[in-house]
């Protein structure tokens, strides 16, 4: 995300800021003990006898550490396609061999017949509902059918992660009124769509009874340990919607997982007495949010008025995508932070799920089953109600342990104020302080390599906050970090660790991983497909995109890339239109279709620009080129000519 508050041209975006006031040691300053280690290692013959693969040059350097995994085991994936420059154009490009057929963009009607989009932004809230959202994000396909049939339907369903007004309004972020926090937060959330495939027209949506959109106005319910009597979930009205939903994830079970992120966004107040409280402060709640001002029409959105509908959201959604009357339910098991997704796999036939909190400082986190989750499955009780939440903490030796957020335990005792585990997870951020988690920079998307359980995660950038001694302080480029469970058991409670890869433009900085061919920055999407390629989105903000003073020129528009895990050889697969990000990808299960997300095409960045009620074209007009249009978020489909494996 990369959301403005006002003024329109930011220093930086909300989430690059941090919002944690404890003393834990930041991931900055492990990392660079940890890479001067490595430094030293690598220059010496042990590099090559303990070699951690790592790096991106085409042919793999090795670099070493005495606690580091060891090699990616399994089949290495091949990367067959020919890659793409950097492009700062406001188009989509792809590989020679490859095409893409966009779909889904936002206001596209959930089934045929549905009330079509309108190109002046004069929807309403009612026909907005009824509407692909906003802002595409997180994203699975479900396959239905049997058979060859299971990679031509699906449903596609996706996160909404937040707005623009510029682009949602005729009068783009002129005064606000109900009715227009009601289309906002019917373009929020999630939809489910089914989508069929034929030779003739590609992709389509088709009618179906599944189609539906969860908003931020849906009734939801609360399960875990913050049951939905719990006091401090109580409000005027019952609790509706999910909001800021980024990343995602997909359980065993077949049901899909929405994040909400930054939802302190959507809170404000004018109310002239009001301070946060510790806690709201620690969520980064304060007067304005992203700057929205639905408090002004909306007294839910009132922090001061109605400050128990804050703690409804930061949750992990669980939604149905199959019974079109399944309850959103929020399971407060896995924690209250700002969820980028929520991955899991499968260990001893327990479900794991690994979440990143998504702020500058802030932390990683790990939910482990307390036993089969069939078995749950089988006594009717959700296995993501039933388990412990653990947060990391990475030493400089290369290994890591994972501290429980459980109340009785360590310093969350009654005697210390922690009133119950509803407590614990509640403020769940606070919880992580007192245990000395590891402070990280901005932890986004989380991916397990099926090859071998390792798992890996994107930290998009980040200030450095106070690290004395390291090179990437600050660092605006982000890593990808990767750890392997004790013996690769997923609900190990120790690991060990190292950097896949330091991101960036050797132009502007000598401690990269990249190269001219490689170069890129602001590591956010992160997804391993079944043949063990391992692809990276990216989302440098609009406050740095494309700009030369942040480093960031050469770089380009945003983009994806793919990565052999093994090697550390990266090729650039696609690179998007202006303004955007590139999020949300999934393949049929024959690889023979890749969706991926382009989101907020268009929106205000000073390299181009800023959409205005007159001229939402400003930045960019993509994806329709509509010289009356607007630009908008869009899942693109992308196929091979020859009908072969994306990627390979
Ligand atoms: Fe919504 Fe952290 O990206
Ligand atoms: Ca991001
Ligand atoms: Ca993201």
């Amino acid at each position: 995300m990369s959301v403005q508050r006002r003024p329109v041209f930011p220093a930086s975006d909300p989430d690059e800021v941090s919002s944690n006031p404890s003393a834990n040691r930041p991931f900055h300053e492990v990392a660079a003990a940890r890479f001067s280690r490595r430094s030293v290692l690598a220059s010496g013959a042990i590099a090559a006898a303990a070699g951690f693969l790592t790096g991106s040059t085409g042919t793999a350097h090795a670099t070493a550490a005495t606690a580091s995994p060891p090699e990616p085991t399994g089949r290495r994936p091949t990367l067959g396609f020919t890659p793409v420059p950097t492009s700062d154009a406001d188009r989509l490009t792809l590989p020679e061999g490859y095409q893409a057929q966009v779909i889904i963009p936002w206001g596209t009607p959930i089934r045929p017949g549905g009330p079509a989009w309108r190109k002046d932004a004069a929807n309403s809230a009612a026909e907005q509902a009824q509407q692909v959202g906003m802002n595409h994000d997180g994203m699975h396909f479900f396959p239905l059918g049997k058979g060859a049939e299971r990679n031509r339907r699906g449903l596609l369903v996706l996160n909404h992660e937040y707005i623009d007004q510029q682009l949602l309004f005729p009068d783009g972020d002129a005064e606000m009124t109900r009715e227009k926090v009601a289309k906002a937060t019917a373009a929020h959330g999630v939809s489910i769509v089914e989508l069929v495939h034929t030779d003739r027209h590609g992709w389509q949506v088709a009618d179906s009874p599944r189609a539906r959109r969860v908003t931020a106005d849906t009734l939801v319910t609360f399960s875990g340990p913050v049951g939905p009597r719990h006091p401090a979930l109580r409000a005027a009205d019952p609790p509706r919607g999910t909001i800021n939903n980024c990343s995602h994830g997909v359980t065993p079970w077949g049901t899909y997982l929405a994040c909400e992120e930054n939802f302190n966004a959507y809170f404000g107040t004018e109310h002239p007495g009001w301070e946060p409280t510790d806690l709201q402060a620690r969520y980064g709640i304060d007067r304005e949010g992203f700057g929205y001002r639905w408090h002004e029409a909306d007294p839910r959105f009132d922090i001061a008025v109605n400050p128990h509908e804050a703690n409804r959201f930061g949750w992990v959604v669980e939604i149905d995508p199959m019974d079109p009357d399944a309850v959103p339910v929020k399971r407060t098991a896995l924690g209250r932070i700002k969820h980028e997704g929520c991955v899991t796999t499968e260990a001893r036939g327990r479900i794991v799920a690994y979440t990143g909190d998504d702020q500058d400082g802030d932390y990683l986190y790990k939910f482990v089953g307390d036993g089969s989750w069939r078995a749950h499955r089988a006594r009717g009780r959700s296995p993501l109600d039933h388990g412990t939440l653990y947060v990391a903490r990475f030493e400089d030796d290369g290994t890591g342990r994972w501290l429980p957020l459980t109340h009785g335990t360590g310093p969350l005792t009654r005697d210390a104020g922690w009133a119950d585990q509803a407590d614990v997870l509640l403020r769940t951020r606070e919880a992580a302080d007192a245990l000395g988690a590891t402070p990280m920079d901005r932890p986004e998307w989380i991916a397990v390599n099926p090859g071998n359980q390792d798992v890996y995660c994107s930290l998009t950038n980040g200030s450095g906050r106070g690290g004395a001694a390291n090179p990437r302080t600050p660092n605006p480029y982000g890593h990808i970090i990767r750890w392997r469970e004790r013996d690769g058991d997923n609900t190990a409670t120790t690991f060990t660790w190292d950097i896949f890869l330091l991101a960036g433009d050797p132009a502007y900085e000598e401690r990269t991983d990249l190269t001219e061919d490689t170069r890129f920055g602001s590591p956010d999407g992160l997804w391993f497909d079944p043949d063990g390629r391992l692809w990276i989105l990216t989302d440098v903000s609009n406050s740095s995109q494309n700009l030369p003073e942040k480093g960031y020129d050469r770089i380009g528009n945003n983009q994806m890339l793919a990565a052999d895990p093994h090697t550390g050889e990266i090729r650039r697969f696609l690179t998007g239109p202006r303004g955007c990000e590139i999020t949300g990808v999934i393949t049929t299960p024959d690889q023979r279709t890749m969706f991926v997300n382009v989101q907020h095409p268009g929106e205000a960045t000073p390299a181009w620009g800023e959409p205005t009620p007159e001229n939402p074209r400003a930045v960019s007009n993509w994806p329709d080129f509509d010289p009356e249009g607007r630009p908008r978020s869009a899942t693109i489909a992308i196929r091979r000519t020859d009908g072969g494996v994306i990627g390979a």
